[in-house]
């Protein structure tokens, strides 16, 4: 039997005959996410995926599917930032249950690698996931530079990138918050905090939106955006600065929006108009899991404990927007402690770790 490795091409439509090795290309995605989490919850939908493909403006993606006649048996994708000075390209690897340590997952990543290369990035990173179960693997153990967590050296995604060349930088926490019949005790707890705020505090406003920023904030909401990519701490993975402007902010909106998710956010605005912090859920379709994805305050309006009340006010239009939610996610470099002690005090708790490779 052999196997053709070949790149997977964006149709214009689902549901066609051009589509159909998208459509399978995605399926593998969503049983390999199932084979490490027991779930699917993490994985993307055909229908949500390919706005994506279609918009190369500000992130630039490429993907190869492995094949076993018309089965795709295994993935990789690349994805790098188009900002000016970039240098990193992302690689995702996975490889379907039964078609491991055939060699498959080899020969994906150097497909990979090359692709990168070729484009001009010299520094390559990954993450592999691991869930709660994979963590009490016994054996040596793998730490990252910062931080305190490890994981099992024998994992299968750690012992597949170090076997590469890869070393790990970076262990992130993945957290999750049932938030079934919580949302009277997040209501209250947003007036006690609101009530008990002092001047300093005080002086911040709190706007949220759903889907579409106000005009008006678009311009300050693009600079912090432009923060979330480098101000959490990073350990040993280099990250890319990126460049953001209004556009960039209504094309990501318009991306959600394509795709099926509805965003809810909420900020605070400085005595001078601009944006000092934002938090952001993201709601995919036909699911009952929420992300919780970005969560900054800006250096200069840190102190004000503005991150817990912008966390409150969204999980608050959360139980308005959507009470049929039961479960946000999300991820955390291990060794922000001030991330980490806002969600633990939400009640967030470990459903595991995602390792962020980079190669040596
Ligand atoms: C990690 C993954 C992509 C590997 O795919 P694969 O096709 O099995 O990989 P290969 O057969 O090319 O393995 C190459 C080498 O990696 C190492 N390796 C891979 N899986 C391993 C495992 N379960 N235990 C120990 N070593 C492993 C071995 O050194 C192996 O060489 P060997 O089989 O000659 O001993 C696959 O297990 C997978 O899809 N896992 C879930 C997704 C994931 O973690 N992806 C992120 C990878 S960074």
């Amino acid at each position: 039997m052999s196997i053709d490795i070949r790149p997977l091409d964006a149709p214009e439509r689902l549901g066609t005959p051009d589509a159909v090795e998208f459509e399978a290309y995605v399926e593998l995605t969503a049983q390999v996410e199932e084979s490490v989490w027991g779930h699917r919850r993490f994985s993307y939908e055909a229908a949500e995926l390919l706005p994506e493909f279609h918009d190369d403006r500000y992130t630039g993606r490429q993907a190869f599917a492995a094949w076993d006649a018309d089965r795709c048996i295994g993935r990789a994708e690349v994805q790098w930032e188009q900002s000016e000075g970039a240098r990193t390209a992302e690689i995702t690897v996975g490889v379907a249950a039964a078609e491991r340590r055939r060699g498959i997952g080899t020969a994906l990543l150097r497909r990979a690698e090359v692709h990168a290369r070729s484009i001009g990035r010299e520094v390559l990173t990954g993450f592999s996931d691991v869930p709660p179960a994979g963590l009490e693997l016994a054996g040596p153990r793998l730490e990252a530079p910062d931080g305190t967590g490890s994981i099992p050296a024998a994992d299968p995604g750690a012992a597949f990138a170090t076997r590469h060349g890869y070393r790990l930088g970076q262990l992130e926490r993945v957290s999750g918050l049932t938030v079934t019949g919580r949302f009277d005790e997040f209501r209250s707890l947003l007036a006690e905090r609101l009530a008990a705020r002092d001047a300093a505090s005080a002086a911040y406003r709190l706007v949220g939106w759903i889907d579409r920023a106000p005009e008006e904030l678009l311009d300050s909401l693009a600079v912090a955006h432009a923060s979330m990519a480098t101000d959490p701490p990073a350990g040993g993975i280099t990250i890319d600065e990126e460049a953001w402007d209004a556009d960039r902010v209504r094309a990501g909106e318009t991306l959600a929006l394509a795709g099926g998710r509805t965003t809810l956010v909420q900020a605070a605005i400085a005595p001078d108009g601009a944006v000092a912090g934002y938090t952001e859920l993201s709601l995919p379709p036909n699911s009952v899991a929420v992300f919780q994805w970005d969560t900054i305050v800006l250096g200069p309006h840190r102190g004000h404990r503005l991150g817990m009340l912008l966390k409150l006010g969204n999980l608050v239009r959360l139980g308005e927007t959507a009470p049929e939610r039961s479960d946000i996610y999300t991820w955390n470099a291990d060794e922000n402690e001030h991330m980490l002690a806002i969600n633990i005090a939400l009640g967030f708790t470990p459903r595991g770790m995602s390792a962020e490779w980079q190669r040596a």
